[in-house]
């Protein structure tokens, strides 16, 4: 592998590379991943190695065409089926029993498997050339920030893998959202970027795991994670606080008068309130504390809503060791 990582967008190298058991970064519409070919062990080793990432954390595979899925897997629950076909391609992770095909690496020897198929093109077009899934966790250290552009995956990854496939930003912002089934019962293991109420629509009795660190099925649900270096903490929305801290993160405009001295501290993540956007600018905002340097940050959570859940939910992660 060479010193430095090259940034480029041909799907050709991207593919080569994986073919020969390599790791490539891909765009995806939520994060950037760290692929491998699914199916070699080896090279879903490699990944571990590289995020340093610890071996109990299953990974996500990737599929071009929902047709894969059968080779990957037992059974499809019958209440999937409405889901797949509403929501693949796009920001949604199902998790299965796994087929024999499927590596123990990969679901960190337990029998089941989670699978999703994302929406962004070149990575679809990827997917379509190679006749392998991508196993690909986002591509970040362990407990770090995930990536959103290919930047941010050289910062932190350079040197250590050979080739960013070059998608853009990523249009969510947010992780997929991981849904298992357990005898016909949907549970969300982790809200993303599929809101929960448009599940609902499809499945009104899916229900949401109660405390994500607390359920062994997802330990990649840790509740530290997605976490900058700096301290952060959530406080309340009371303007009083504001000056003891360096910088304030609001997920929406705030409600309160504001003087004039403290408006420079406040790092907007929507200027219009839209939850959408706050998404995108989410991972993004939180590596810029780093590169300020800011050793202080309070954190204003958004509405209880839509995608203001998993925004809420990386907020909080993020904040829960800076005590
Ligand atoms: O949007 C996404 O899902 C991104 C992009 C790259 O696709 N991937 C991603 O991967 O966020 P990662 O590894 O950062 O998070 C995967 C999560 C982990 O929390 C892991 O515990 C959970 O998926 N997971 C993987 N396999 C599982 C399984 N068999 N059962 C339950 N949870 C599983
Ligand atoms: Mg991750």
């Amino acid at each position: 592998m060479s010193n430095q990582t090259r940034i480029g967008d041909s799907i050709l190298e991207a593919s080569h590379l994986l073919k020969n058991g390599e790791l490539v970064a891909i765009p995806t519409e939520t994060v950037y991943g760290l692929a491998a070919n699914g199916l070699n062990s080896e090279a879903c080793t490699e990944i571990f190695k590289v995020k340093n990432r610890p071996f109990f954390d299953p990974l996500i595979l990737h599929i071009g065409n929902k047709d894969d899925l059968n080779a990957l897997v037992n059974e499809i629950p019958e209440h999937y089926i409405p889901l797949i076909n509403k929501f693949w391609p796009g920001p949604l992770t199902l998790v299965f029993n796994k087929s024999e095909i499927v590596p123990d690496i990969v679901c960190s020897g337990g029998n089941t498997v989670a699978i999703r198929m994302p929406s962004h093109p070149l990575t679809l077009k990827l997917l379509k050339s190679i006749d392998f899934p991508l196993a690909a966790p986002s591509a970040n250290p362990f407990k770090y920030v995930s990536p959103t552009n290919p930047v941010h995956v050289k910062d932190q990854l350079n040197g250590k893998i050979s080739y960013i496939l070059d998608g853009g930003d990523c249009e969510v912002g947010l992780e997929s959202t991981i849904v298992k089934s357990d005898d016909g019962i949907l549970t969300i293991l982790r809200v993303g970027g599929i809101s929960v109420e448009s599940l609902m629509e499809f499945n009104p009795n899916i229900r949401l795991s109660i405390k994500p660190q607390d359920n062994p099925i997802a330990p990649g649900q840790l509740e530290h994670h997605y976490s900058p270096h700096c301290k952060l903490e959530i406080i309340n929305n009371t303007a009083e606080l504001f000056d003891s801290y360096d910088a304030i993160i609001s997920v929406i405009p705030l409600k309160l008068p504001i003087d004039m001295n403290l408006r420079h501290k406040i790092i907007l993540l929507s200027k219009s309130g839209d939850l959408s956007e706050a998404a995108q600018n989410l991972f993004k905002e939180l590596r810029n504390i780093d590169i300020h340097g800011y050793s202080n940050v309070g954190i204003l959570l958004g509405p209880e809503e839509g995608l203001g859940r998993a925004i809420n939910d990386r907020l909080t992660r993020a904040a829960s060791s800076k005590v």
